[in-house]
């Protein structure tokens, strides 16, 4: 089956709802990624990106914000796709194509809490010990992070927490 990929809009909302639900179960508001939604994170709708099929559907979603730790960085999640279209490359084509806005923003670099071994093919590695932080516990093997441009990610270090715009 063929997918579109877009911005987020509005009228995605109840379908994006749908997908996250489906794709990770209760336990998604317990993740330590959602405190730092939670505290000030700004969403950038025009930089995620859904994956909608033929049929209108939407089946997939890669969001971004916007954070500070020391500098501007972005911070990607939830990357989610509905059981019924996974490992079709999906996945890996919403992630992509939402860390190309980014980088079309120009901006410092992309963190992330996730498997090393999906986005390890995206430029993501493991964040330096003691570098960055995150508002709650962590798996420091899954704490992932990439630099948008060079020099990117040198002032960034410390907790994630809200842009100071
Ligand atoms: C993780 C997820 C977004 C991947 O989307 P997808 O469309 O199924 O993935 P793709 O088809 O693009 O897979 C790309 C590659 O990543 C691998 N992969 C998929 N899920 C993975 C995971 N959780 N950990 C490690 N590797 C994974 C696939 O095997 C594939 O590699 P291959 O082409 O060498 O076989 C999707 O499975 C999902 O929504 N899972 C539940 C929610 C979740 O755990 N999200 C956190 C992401 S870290």
């Amino acid at each position: 089956m063929g997918h579109t990929f877009t911005a987020e809009k509005p009228e995605h909302a109840d379908g994006v709802e749908r997908v996250l639900a489906r794709a990770f179960g209760p336990g998604r508001y317990a993740k330590t990624s959602e405190r730092v939604r939670e505290r000030g994170a700004v969403f950038e709708p025009s930089l995620t990106r859904i994956a909608v099929n033929d049929a209108g559907d939407v089946v997939g979603v890669c969001r971004i914000w916007r954070v500070e730790a020391g500098a501007p960085l972005f911070f990607l999640g939830p990357l989610a796709v509905d059981p019924s279209e996974q490992a079709a490359g999906v996945g890996l084509a919403l992630a992509r194509d939402s860390i190309a806005a980014c980088r079309a923003s120009v901006g410092n670099g992309v963190a992330l809490v996730g498997a090393e071994r999906f986005f390890r093919p995206l430029g993501f590695t493991v964040v330096p010990n003691g570098r960055l932080s995150m508002p709650g516990p962590v798996d420091p093997t899954r704490f992932l992070w990439l630099e948008l441009r060079p020099g990117g990610l040198d002032k960034v270090q410390g907790e994630l927490r809200a842009p100071k715009r």
